[in-house]
């Protein structure tokens, strides 16, 4: 898929077949999130595949948002300790995991597969769940399938000139 089609047909899905997604397409997908960027290449995050019906069904009490992501089949838990990254004045760590992140879900788009960026779920519970080291922060979760009612692209944006400004702000 040409990437300005992958960029517009990224969206947010939140009702899942039960279907589970190819082996070959996660490990593209992976494969996207490895390359990504990240400060002085320090790579610190990782991303926990979450398989198992019963540890899936853990997820999903975890993220605790009603109905949503019920039916998903499998989700992919992303977590960094800031000690793998870098730090000036600002810690880079959110801007690591945020880019690594979002290559993963623009490349589950280009597979023909849905997502969804889960920002909030008990980040003590999914710890507890996958066995995370205490020093890494969980900062994202999607539910990875096939949407049960696909969407049409993305449109509800800020207009560009409201966003883009040329030598000023
Ligand atoms: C950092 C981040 C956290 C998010 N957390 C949630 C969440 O917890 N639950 C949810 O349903 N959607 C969540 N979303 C999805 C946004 O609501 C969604 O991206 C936004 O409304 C734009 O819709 P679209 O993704 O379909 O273009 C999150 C998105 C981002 C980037």
């Amino acid at each position: 898929m040409d990437f300005y089609d992958v960029v517009r047909k990224r969206r947010s899905y939140r009702f899942y077949k039960p279907d589970m997604p190819e082996k070959v397409k996660i490990d593209n997908i992976l494969e996207a999130a490895r390359l990504a960027p990240t400060w002085a290449n320090l790579q610190g995050v990782h991303y926990i595949v979450v398989q198992e019906p019963e540890n899936v069904k853990a997820i999903w009490r975890a993220i605790d948002q009603s109905e949503k992501f019920i039916e998903a089949p499998m989700f992919i838990v992303g977590t960094i300790s800031e000690e793998y990254s870098g730090e000036r004045g600002i810690k880079y760590y959110p801007v690591d995991f945020g880019i690594c992140f979002e290559h993963l879900i623009l490349a589950a788009t280009a597979e023909g597969l849905a997502t969804c960026w889960i920002g909030y779920f008990n980040e003590k519970e999914i710890k507890q769940i996958l066995k995370i080291p205490k020093k890494y922060k969980v900062l994202g979760i999607t539910p990875l399938g096939y949407p049960v009612k696909p969407k049409g692209e993305v449109r509800n944006r800020k207009p560009i000139e409201e966003i883009v400004h040329y030598e000023k702000f």
